[in-house]
């Protein structure tokens, strides 16, 4: 009988987006392919999951700039990993993007990373923890000073009861972070989505889906943490990178 380990976890990386918030720098290139520190931004999340052991990848991105994605990156063998790609026509929210990793997927559990988000700790304990339980999602939670930016959870002592998307007023300061585990079923969970008052099918109800089915488990992101998605958070991403650069 074969164990099941992270090789049979496939990687998902979702850089697609109109990157409108980064407006000009973004109006002739993507988002992802911005500079932190020393190399594009793409590159941090790919380390992240090769150096967990995950060596197929998928990236998602829009057509425009999916050229470059392949220019940039290649087979992935460079980085030690098997690349495909997969284009999202529109950008339709992180839920639609991740639904075209389906078929890539197989019937695989699978480790979601949006492409703008940049922490300093190895993703492997994230990893391990699924592999642990594999038929619940597994979110990271980081605290913040910003959490109307973010998805963000509503506590219950220290039981996650519900996920709210961009709250105007966060029920804590705890952001759900942009790296996700989940079983094969997820595909199942994004069918049921409808798309959320600004026309997106949104990652926070595929994960308050899990968690109304009693299958999501939270953790918290231990080191730095930043998305890249405004001015200011791309300043922070590259001065948290510059002075410690990511563990992988
Ligand atoms: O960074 C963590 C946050 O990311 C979470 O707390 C939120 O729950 C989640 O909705 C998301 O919020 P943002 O508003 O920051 O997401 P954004 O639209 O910036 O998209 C994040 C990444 O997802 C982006 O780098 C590329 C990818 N994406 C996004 C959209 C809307 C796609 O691949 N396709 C899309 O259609």
């Amino acid at each position: 009988m074969r164990l099941h380990s992270s090789t049979d976890t496939v990687g998902i990386i979702l850089a697609g987006g109109s990157g409108s918030r980064l407006h000009p720098c973004t109006t002739v290139t993507n988002k992802h392919l911005l500079p932190i520190g020393e190399m594009p931004m793409i590159f941090y999340p790919i380390k992240k999951l090769v150096a967990a052991g995950i060596e197929d990848i998928l990236i998602v991105t829009g057509t425009e700039h999916m050229g470059d994605f392949i220019s940039l990156l290649g087979s992935g063998k460079d980085f030690g990993c098997a690349l495909t790609y997969r284009v999202q026509d529109e950008a339709g929210g992180i839920a639609q993007a991740l639904a075209l990793a389906e078929r890539f997927a197989g019937g695989q559990s699978m480790c979601v990373m949006l492409g703008d988000n940049i922490f300093e700790n190895p993703i492997l304990p994230l990893i391990e923890q699924f592999l642990a339980r594999p038929d619940v999602a597994h979110i990271l939670l980081k605290e913040v000073p910003d959490a109307e930016r973010f998805g963000v959870v509503e506590m219950k002592g220290t039981r996650v009861v519900r996920i709210i998307e961009k709250p105007e007023v966060p029920p804590s300061n705890f952001a759900v972070t942009g790296v996700y585990c989940y079983p094969p079923d997820v595909f199942d969970i994004i069918r049921t989505l409808t798309p959320s008052d600004r026309g997106e099918l949104e990652i926070t109800d595929v994960n308050n889906a899990y968690l109304e089915q009693g299958r999501l488990h939270a953790a918290m992101l231990e080191g730095y943490w930043s998305d890249a998605g405004t001015f200011p958070s791309l300043a922070r991403a590259n001065e948290l990178v510059r002075l410690s650069p990511p563990i992988v």
